[in-house]
């Protein structure tokens, strides 16, 4: 190697040793007399040290013309410093230079490369490459790369096979839109890029494969958020002869291994909720349970008193704030703007304040008692000293608006700590969804979920009723992982696939490869795919997903770096016999 030590390892105890380090200028001070280097690579930072009358001329005359981001290879001995500096591990000890050699020069950086740098958002996406070069940009990469090792080294213990499945493949319906690849020597017709590798790892199972897993990347073109990217990698796993608790079992077994192993972290307890219960307790399929705030049904007790907004509501819906019955009316007026945003969509926002001498204050006291406003408080098992916030209007919306606002809260009051995970599945999820635009039923998961057993004699007479053996992973109100036991049977799949309002040609045009292996002796399975990007975040303890991915698109789905997505050629398009509008 050009160096014979990085620029993190060297201490007190390597004094008088010689060395040769290589790196890049973070820092020149320059006093005249003397001048100071901080090298940076990977590994940390050292200084190197100049002075007059003591370096040579000419080497000190080079050293002047240093700037930053030059990549060089400095030798000199480790001396020990004067002042020493205890905020990094190598800040007992310089080098004394006695060779430089400048391996490249670099022009000035469009930020400073440092842990605070003054680069914007977009400036940084642009130059991707110099962001990385930041400690605290690489660190998430590198928590990253932790959780892939041991996230394989979990698996590969518990028998899992890796297999790579196929990226040019034909549409899944995931219920997201595909990106579509043309084929130039099948002229007219496209591939897609997988959203998930369902169906492979299907087959893989049919093949007796008995556990499969890959960290695979997948593809969805959806509208991007803090959490989505149109290309993101999946822990996409599946197992054969399994049952429901086989598949939670096993994937409570990784996330705690995750935890212990990388942030170690013990995680005690894992919670279950039906999804009607999370529903209505927290008008939400990913609750975030580390703060309690569950949503109370008030109807019995505020409706019939002559307020007509909860007179005509389908639902009256509270929840408790403890210790905020001193919130101002500047603070009670923000909340009530919070609700009013179209994002959470509610109308207005009722309050009751449950004063510290028993006594109770609300903005409806026109319409109810001390006595009224009791039981209200007793339902919502507040204490004096509590505030009751109160939305109503029908059941889907007022469940919506109510979780945003109890999120709010939560955060507000600081009980969104992201240093305590709080892991829960989410259990018997509906296994259609009635689209209003469609007039038809989709697959809430995907058309391969099965039903529960106990709900099979539903499917034809009351089929929005039937529950999916389905499940979600959530922490702390992120939906990490979401899996299902599968169908195996093509008699039932193809009832599904009807259901779903495909002809049976239809069905077959696109997935008769599937309901075609059914028929070769599929054994029963089921399986789970993790969101690795967002299981990063949380690890790292940040909202956007995009921080551990080493080369992100923005919000625009755009890599502003390579300046993609972007125009071909016209000999390109004509290969592939396509015409772009006029
Ligand atoms: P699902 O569609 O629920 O299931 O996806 C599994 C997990 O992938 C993550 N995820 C995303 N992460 C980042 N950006 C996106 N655009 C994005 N979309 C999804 C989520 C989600 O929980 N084949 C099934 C799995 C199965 O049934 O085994 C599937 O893909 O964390």
């Amino acid at each position: 190697m050009l160096r014979t030590h990085t620029c993190g390892e060297l201490r007190i105890d390597n004094a008088s040793q010689e060395t040769v380090l290589c790196g890049w200028v973070q820092r020149v001070r320059n006093k005249g007399s003397v001048l100071w280097v901080d090298l940076r690579d990977k590994y940390g930072i050292t200084q190197l040290i100049f002075e007059e009358g003591e370096t040579e001329k000419s080497l000190f005359e080079k050293a002047t013309k240093l700037g930053r981001e030059f990549v060089i290879k400095a030798t000199g001995t480790v001396v020990e410093r004067h002042s020493k500096n205890d905020k990094i591990p190598t800040g007992d000890i310089e080098i004394k230079v006695t060779d430089l050699e400048v391996l490249n020069a670099s022009k000035t950086p469009p930020f400073t490369i440092e842990n605070e740098t003054d680069g914007g958002e977009d400036l940084r996406m642009k130059y991707r490459y110099l962001d990385l070069r930041r400690n605290t940009v690489r660190e998430k990469l590198q928590l990253r790369h932790r959780m892939m090792q041991q996230t394989r080294a979990f698996l590969d213990q518990a028998d899992f096979m890796e297999v790579e499945t196929p990226v040019l493949i034909k549409s899944t319906p995931e219920g997201a839109r595909d990106f579509i690849v043309p084929s130039r020597m099948n002229e007219g017709q496209f591939y897609a890029l997988p959203q998930s590798p369902q169906t492979f790892k299907q087959l893989l199972m049919v093949s007796g494969f008995d556990k499969y897993f890959q960290l695979v990347k997948c593809f969805r073109d959806e509208d991007l958020r803090a959490d989505r990217q149109p290309e993101f990698t999946q822990i996409d796993c599946e197992m054969s002869f399994v049952e429901r608790e086989d598949v939670l079992g096993t994937f409570e077994g990784l996330v705690k291994h995750l935890f212990k192993s990388v942030k170690g972290i013990d995680i005690e307890q894992i919670d279950r909720m039906s999804y009607a219960d999370a529903m209505r307790l927290y008008g939400s399929d990913k609750p975030d349970t580390r703060f309690d705030m569950q949503f109370v049904e008030l109807n019995d007790v505020a409706q019939g008193k002559g307020f007509n907004v909860f007179d005509s509501a389908e639902l009256v819906l509270g929840i408790k704030a403890e210790g905020c019955a001193e919130y101002t009316r500047k603070q009670l007026d923000a909340l009530t703007d919070f609700v009013r945003k179209p994002q959470v969509g509610a109308k207005g926002l009722v309050y009751v304040k449950c004063n510290a001498d028993g006594s109770y204050k609300s903005s409806v006291d026109k319409f109810y008692s001390q006595e009224d406003l009791a039981e209200w408080a007793t339902k919502c098992n507040a204490k004096p000293g509590d505030l009751l916030l109160v939305l109503s209007g029908d059941i889907d919306h007022t469940r919506k608006a109510m979780n945003e606002l109890r999120l709010h809260m939560g955060s507000e009051l600081g009980l969104r700590d992201k240093n305590i995970y709080k892991v829960l599945w989410v259990l018997d999820f509906p296994l259609l969804e009635w689209d209003e635009d469609t007039e038809r039923y989709h697959a809430m998961h995907h058309p391969f979920t099965s039903p529960l057993a106990e709900d099979f004699d539903k499917l034809e007479s009351a089929p929005g009723g039937v529950r999916a053996n389905a499940y979600d992973m959530v922490i702390n109100g992120v939906e990490v992982g979401g899996g299902s036991i599968r169908i195996h049977d093509r008699g039932l799949q193809q009832q599904m696939f009807k259901l779903l309002g495909f002809s049976d040609e239809e069905a077959k045009a696109q997935f008769g490869f599937l309901m075609d292996a059914f028929e070769y002796g599929a054994p029963p399975h089921g399986g789970i795919a993790f969101g690795f990007d967002r299981l990063c975040s949380l690890f790292g303890g940040s909202d956007s997903i995009r921080d551990y991915i080493a080369f992100p698109k923005n919000n625009a789905g755009r890599d502003v770096m390579i300046d993609s997505p972007s125009a071909v050629s016209n000999e390109q398009l004509d290969e592939l016999a396509i015409a772009l509008k006029k």
